[in-house]
């Protein structure tokens, strides 16, 4: 079939597997002319088939020649229906990383449950024996504990007041303003239940009893912090109370995993176009300032630029560099005090009218349209392209 994008406000329905397929090669060429790392050989990364994890199972695939199992919740193709961008990206990766000779095998399933937990240690414990790095990247609007069976969903919300402040509607280009009614108690509860680190926790606490963590393992979540401007609705809102908890647990996991000498640490990455980030209100018009700014400066990156940085230089590099509260900081160009300063002065001016010239619209809508595989460069669009692709270790 001809697959054309079909948006319905922040949301994409259609994907496009030749352009999904050219991302990710795109990023696999990237992490190879980088130069080999010396990291972790056997890696399970959690949230694998887009935005920072599938960056993640790339460079340990592509950068260190690293065995990769990845679990993602994805909805594959039928006859006449695209899958989600996701399923697409893992098949062109799993078929990579056969012609590169790298296992890769994944898991199509709800990582919050019990039974991907299971199915994931079994497979780690057959075709694997132990891994050295978990990556644990998941981003969800919905979670059901498995312990309680309760369902809980994550909502977007100040803290305390209402928070009103400019917006852009990336498709049209239109600044507004948006006014967001503060979070309840449950919302806050919710959103902690969803974002926060209990299901981190769970993962590899049950690896840790099935015995698959190696001796000095690591594990990594990713975080964000941001800008003044966005604290309301970010890092003082629900989902910044998620991210609090969940840097909390990196160090319940590190003081339980004494025994294997495993460390749990948590990296703050860079505010970026994401499937996640568009559907925040403020979070758009920030990002396309930002974008504009850094791009300008020559420091711009995106999801695999930021992950091959944290590997060569932080993980795998001399230093960690962790700030006062034990995270590392991949977020440092942007939150630097030079580019912020210019975000906070375009940011007062910013109206419809200006914002094509002032900030990065063209390049926020079209980062969006990558996402789902649309607008890659040398992908032939009118040619007819079958939707139905298996990712070969699912099919
Ligand atoms: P994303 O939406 O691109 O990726 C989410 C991944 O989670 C996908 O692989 C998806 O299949 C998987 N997933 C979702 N629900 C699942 C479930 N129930 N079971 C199994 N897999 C499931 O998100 P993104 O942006 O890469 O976010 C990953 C992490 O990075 C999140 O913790 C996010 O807060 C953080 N982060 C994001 C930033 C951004 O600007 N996008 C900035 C800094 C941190
Ligand atoms: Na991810």
């Amino acid at each position: 079939m001809i697959i054309e994008p079909r948006t319905r406000g922040f949301i994409c329905l259609t994907a496009h597997p030749k352009g999904c397929e050219q991302n990710v090669i795109n990023q696999i060429e990237y992490v190879k002319s980088k130069g080999e790392i010396d990291g972790a050989k056997k890696v399970l990364v959690i949230g694998a088939s887009t935005g920072f994890g599938l960056a993640s199972r790339i460079t340990s695939a592509f950068g260190s020649n690293a065995s990769t199992i990845g679990v993602f919740l994805e909805k594959a193709p039928s006859a006449g229906r695209p899958a989600s961008p996701g399923w697409y990206n893992s098949a062109a990766f799993e078929q990579q990383a056969e012609k590169a000779g790298l296992y890769a095998k994944s898991i199509n399933g709800d990582a919050f449950s019990n039974e991907i937990k299971k199915q994931t240690i079994d497979m780690i414990k057959e075709d694997l024996g132990q891994v050295d790095l978990v990556i644990y990247s998941l981003a969800s609007p919905v979670r059901t504990n498995p312990n309680t069976g309760k369902r809980h969903k994550s909502v977007l919300k100040p803290i305390g007041d209402v928070f009103t402040n400019k917006t852009v509607d990336f498709h049209t280009g239109n600044v507004s303003e948006v006014t967001i009614q503060p979070a309840t108690e449950d919302d806050i509860s919710n959103t902690v239940e969803v974002m926060g680190g209990e299901d981190w926790d769970m993962w590899i606490t049950a690896m840790k009893e099935a015995g698959v963590l190696a001796q000095d393992f690591q594990t990594y979540a990713y975080s964000y912090i941001g800008p003044k401007l966005t604290e309301p609705v970010y890092r003082k809102g629900t989902i910044g109370a998620a991210k609090d908890d969940l840097e909390a647990t990196a160090f319940k996991i590190t003081e339980k995993s004494a025994d294997l000498n495993g460390k749990a640490i948590v990296s703050v990455n860079k505010a970026l176009v994401t499937q996640a980030s568009s559907a925040i209100p403020v979070i758009p018009l920030y990002i396309s300032l930002l974008y504009k700014i850094m791009k300008a400066d020559g420091i711009h990156e995106g999801c695999i630029e930021q992950i091959q940085r944290l590997y060569a230089d932080r993980i795998y590099g001399a230093d960690l560099q962790l700030d006062d509260k034990g995270r590392v900081r991949i977020d440092d160009w942007e939150m630097r005090e030079d580019v912020q300063a210019e975000v906070d002065k375009l940011w007062a001016i910013a109206t419809t009218e200006n914002l094509n010239e002032i900030g990065d619209l063209k390049g926020y809508s079209d980062d969006f349209f990558n996402l789902f595989g649309f607008k890659v460069d040398g992908v032939d669009y009118a040619a007819d392209v079958d939707e139905v692709v298996a990712i070969p270790s699912i099919g």
